[in-house]
């Protein structure tokens, strides 16, 4: 009998959906507290040799009707630089470990093949100098992965000098001749990538000794970065929930315990993506709610996986003082019919803006120790920002997450306590509502709030201790439905569009659309 009442409650929640009244949801924001800073670093980008990810999508080559500047699209890098982009991993993946850097340097570059990503020749066009001016042009750092899968600890060494001395060596020399002779800045080092699968098949304790050798000798000379500035080191950690990872994640941080003064890290990556089942994906376009609440539950194990292994590193780092570094995330879906599978092409949606803002949340939420995170990828590759298609290029529901986002960057997180109440699709349960909250530089308060359900508005009223609201306003990010993408003849279809809220005795209230994610900002 109880199972029918349950039974009988699904099938009235779910036909009754489209049609029901507003929820209410109350969120109380306590300002007087201030938590972790949300490190703008979690806003990093991904950019590897992988399908159009860096030929067409950022480089194009000086000659092409494409209008560019030195070879790197104008429109690409004036979208990226409205989004205040913090770092670009680069130049892999599974690509960094088979990269050998001097085949992407001077006047000779020959072509060699990416054998990850297709097959495909690589021409090597775009290397060094290239990847450093694009960072230049966005102003954003670099974040490079060095090769410990089938290079030597000599050839990123030579890289490192290459990059960053300032003595007249003849690699500095050489840096001159190819166009620049100051050092360039490299502010995070990846050591190996994947090395536990693409980087090398690497056994835990195997992939520690490389780790010494290659933090030791692998050395940034630039004069200004050998105090505060110093290169930030990242070795590679877990891949997912595996038990596997456990063990990994447990030899490198009991390893960094004891180190020596002879090697250090300051990060420890952690890759996972979104995906329901790895054999058959989920399509990106033109899928079910039934599909959209599967992906959004999936989604949601980052928050499990980020305490996990947080409270791993705990035991060996109580102070915090290594990262947790998520250097690949987002969605992973079938490719596009019609595409090079090797190329990973997918469309981005509404649920890849919502299932955007759950992550970051999930990371300011973990300010203390997620540091930094690179969601994958920036330009034509699984989670994109920016698709391009030839001389088009369009923005995509995620890229506008990351524009509404960008108040968030280096503000202090703002506890928020809210009960979220629930959406039903099926049987997968969600939290209907979620938020965060955090203080910019100038002490403005600034909310995110996410309603999850496609089909119910939320009525939301926030109560601030702490704090008397006069106003809020900023913009809200919704669409006709869950799988409304912005393509190249419909480049609008998911814009943000302004929202306020009513504040009356000291409280604000807005009512959030199905199916969207709102910033605003507080004024006192
Ligand atoms: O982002 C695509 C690939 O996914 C990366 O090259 C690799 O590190 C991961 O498995």
């Amino acid at each position: 009998m109880r199972a029918l009442l349950v039974i009988f409650a699904l099938i009235t929640v779910t036909l009754a959906a489209p049609f029901a009244a507003a929820q209410k949801v109350d969120l109380n924001v306590d300002v007087s507290k201030t938590g972790a800073k949300i490190d703008r670093n979690i806003f990093g980008q991904f950019a590897e040799h992988l399908g159009h990810g860096i030929y067409e999508g950022i480089w194009v080559g000086p000659g092409s009707s494409i209008p560019n500047t030195r070879g790197i699209r104008n429109d690409v890098v004036a979208a990226l630089k409205a989004i205040k982009v913090p770092n670009v991993r680069w130049p892999g993946g599974c690509f960094a470990d088979e990269y050998h850097w001097r085949k992407g340097i001077g006047p000779r570059r020959p072509e060699t093949l990416n054998p990850n990503w297709g097959g495909v020749i690589e021409p090597n066009t775009f290397g060094t100098h290239e990847f450093l001016d694009f960072l230049d042009q966005i102003n954003a750092e670099a974040y490079l992965s060095v090769n410990v899968g089938s290079g030597t600890p000599q050839e990123a060494a030579e890289w490192l000098e290459y990059l960053t001395t300032a003595q007249p060596t003849a690699l500095a020399k050489e840096r001159a001749a190819n166009g620049h002779p100051a050092p360039y800045r490299i502010a995070f080092l990846g050591i190996g990538n994947e090395s536990w699968d693409c980087g090398g098949n690497m056994s835990p304790d195997y992939y520690t000794s490389q780790l010494k050798i290659y933090s030791r000798f692998v050395r940034n000379f630039n004069p200004a970065q050998q105090e505060d500035q110093q290169m930030f080191k990242i070795a590679v950690g877990p891949g997912g929930g595996e038990p596997r990872f456990a063990d990994w994640t447990e030899t490198v941080m009991k390893a960094y315990q004891n180190h020596q003064w002879s090697w250090d890290i300051n990060g420890l990556s952690l890759h996972n993506y979104t995906v329901v089942n790895w054999e058959k994906k989920f399509a990106s376009v033109g899928f079910s709610e039934s599909e959209y609440s599967q992906i959004l539950k999936a989604t949601l194990e980052m928050e499990g996986l980020v305490s996990k292994y947080s409270a791993m590193m705990d035991k060996y780092d109580p102070q915090k003082k290594i990262a947790l570094v998520v250097d690949e995330w987002g969605a992973w879906y079938a490719p596009l019919p019609g595409s090079n599978p090797g190329f990973l092409v997918q469309q981005n949606s509404q649920r890849d803006a919502i299932l955007a803002a759950l992550n970051l949340n999930i990371f300011a939420r973990h300010a203390d120790r997620v540091r930094m995170a690179n969601i994958a990828q920036m330009i034509n590759v699984l989670q994109a920002m920016i698709l391009t298609d030839k001389e088009k290029m369009v923005l995509t529901p995620t890229y506008y997450v990351y524009k509404m986002y960008v108040p968030f960057q280096d503000a202090a997180f703002v506890p928020v306590t809210f009960n979220a109440g629930t959406y039903m699709n099926g049987n997968v349960m969600l939290p209907r509502v979620d938020a965060i909250a955090a203080k910019d530089k100038a002490g403005k308060l600034w909310l995110e709030i996410t309603n999850v359900d496609p089909n119910q508005s939320v009525e939301i009223e926030v109560a601030l201790t702490g704090m008397t609201a006069k106003s809020a306003a900023g913009e809200t990010l919704t669409a006709p439905r869950v799988d409304s993408v912005n393509s190249f003849d419909t480049p609008n279809m998911v814009v943000p569009k302004p929202i306020s809220a009513k504040a009356q005795g000291g409280k604000l209230s807005l009512r959030l659309e199905p199916k969207s994610v709102t910033v605003i900002s507080v004024e006192q």
